[in-house]
């Protein structure tokens, strides 16, 4: 998506005769919006439509929990046992018509390969490294890094040592957001990362083994398993503007202001109806008089879910590596009884964390269930924390 790449072979001209030893090889265009939108073309060895072995066919099943009390909510997910794979292994904590937000500690790895055919990805490593092979070639990624996967792409983790990941899928498209990009589709000055920050593929290799290679496809609702009797990455060539690529979190350039900055300031992505944003270290807000967390506000139209990644987080109590705050929406929010007194003079934070806002409320799993503390809706209520942690580290709350 974010702008024109070739990898591999490609004729001189789309739509024309390709061979390989003499071979006509099988030109595929994957496009959004009936061919209006952005699209990549493929050049295969196989017919991308060859299905050996067409297997079941099993819906995607999600337990809801509907809380008693519409509340905001504190889990923990630091500690969720690992289990599956980087796709079985993907445990949904909430969801809603545009976005299905799931948490993955994968104890296996993929023996087959993967292709979303209903949604957008973006896979957020909180931790792991390894390499995400996919029809378009590989691309690396570490720790830091949002994966983000178009639609329609065949794809296999190779992780090296244990992973974690935040995980989004959407029906819409993931975008970098429009106020970021001048009419041509360039990164703006002013926009908090640049076209160097974004990462295609690095190298296409083409497959061409033959044999049974089984392709796990979600659709409807479900994943349906396909047997293909060649190798998926059988691509010797493409070009175009629609593939996966890595963008991480640590070359998003805070924004900072003399007084404080609102959350669109942090915006890294937008999706239909919800936004993808970064808090990352930096330097707080230098008016002599202002104060650097956050006012109270109403999140009268979105819900907010921030995953904390890694800093101190002191100025919340029970904050901690791989803590999720959920402040939904007709709720008021902000700082605990204390906090904006504490915080005044601090300079800088050291949080790291990502947010979702969507404007739709979110449903919530049996897995947030386990998860929620069920005190925090109270931590307003409590006397003032007297701990000496610095109080700000922690700028949106
Ligand atoms: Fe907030």
């Amino acid at each position: 998506m974010p702008f024109y790449q070739r990898r591999g072979d490609v004729p001189r001209k789309r739509h024309i005769v390709f061979r390989e030893n003499g071979r006509l090889l099988t030109e595929e265009v994957m496009g959004l919006e009936g061919f209006t939108g952005n699209e990549s073309i493929l050049y295969h060895l196989e017919s991308p439509c060859r299905v050996k072995e067409l297997g079941e066919f099993r819906p995607i099943e999600r337990e809801e929990w509907v809380p008693e009390a519409h509340a905001h909510r504190r889990m923990d997910t630091y500690d969720i046992s690992p289990g599956g794979d980087e796709i079985s292994g993907r445990r949904t904590l909430m969801w809603n018509s545009d976005v299905e937000i799931s948490l993955c500690r994968p104890d296996s790895t993929m023996d087959y390969f993967f292709r979303n055919g209903e949604g957008d990805e973006v896979i957020f490593v909180h931790e792991g490294t390894g390499t995400l092979e996919t029809t378009f070639g590989d691309v690396p990624y570490k720790d830091g890094d949002y994966v983000v996967v178009p639609r329609g792409t065949t794809y296999r983790f190779v992780p090296e040592g244990p992973q974690r990941y935040l995980i989004f899928e959407t029906p819409g498209l993931i975008e970098i957001p429009k106020r970021y990009r001048n009419q041509y589709g360039q990164i703006l000055e002013g926009a908090p990362y640049y076209h160097r920050d974004l990462h295609p593929p690095t190298e296409l290799n083409t497959q061409r083994d033959k044999g049974d290679f089984l392709v796990k496809v979600r659709v409807r609702g479900g994943i349906q398993d396909y047997v293909l009797d060649y190798h998926p990455f059988d691509v010797v060539g493409w070009d175009g503007y629609l593939y996966p690529w890595t963008f991480s979190i640590h070359d998003f350039e805070p924004i900072t202001g003399r007084i404080h900055q609102p959350p669109p300031s942090h915006q890294t992505f937008q999706g239909p109806n919800f936004v993808i944003c970064s808090f990352c270290p930096r330097k707080l807000d230098f008016d002599p008089e202002s104060v650097p967390i956050p006012y109270h506000h109403s999140n009268l139209q979105s819900e907010e879910m921030i995953y904390y990644v890694s800093g101190n987080f002191g100025s919340r109590k029970g904050i901690s590596v791989g803590s999720i705050t959920l402040h939904p929406s007709g709720l008021p929010h902000g700082p605990q009884p204390g906090l904006a007194e504490k915080s005044l003079g601090v300079t800088e934070t050291t949080e790291l964390a990502v947010m979702c806002d969507t404007f739709r409320p979110l449903r919530l799993s049996t897995l947030a269930r386990d998860l929620d503390d069920g005190v925090y809706a109270y931590s307003w209520h409590e006397p003032p924390a007297d701990d000496p942690s610095l109080a700000g580290v922690t700028s949106h709350l």
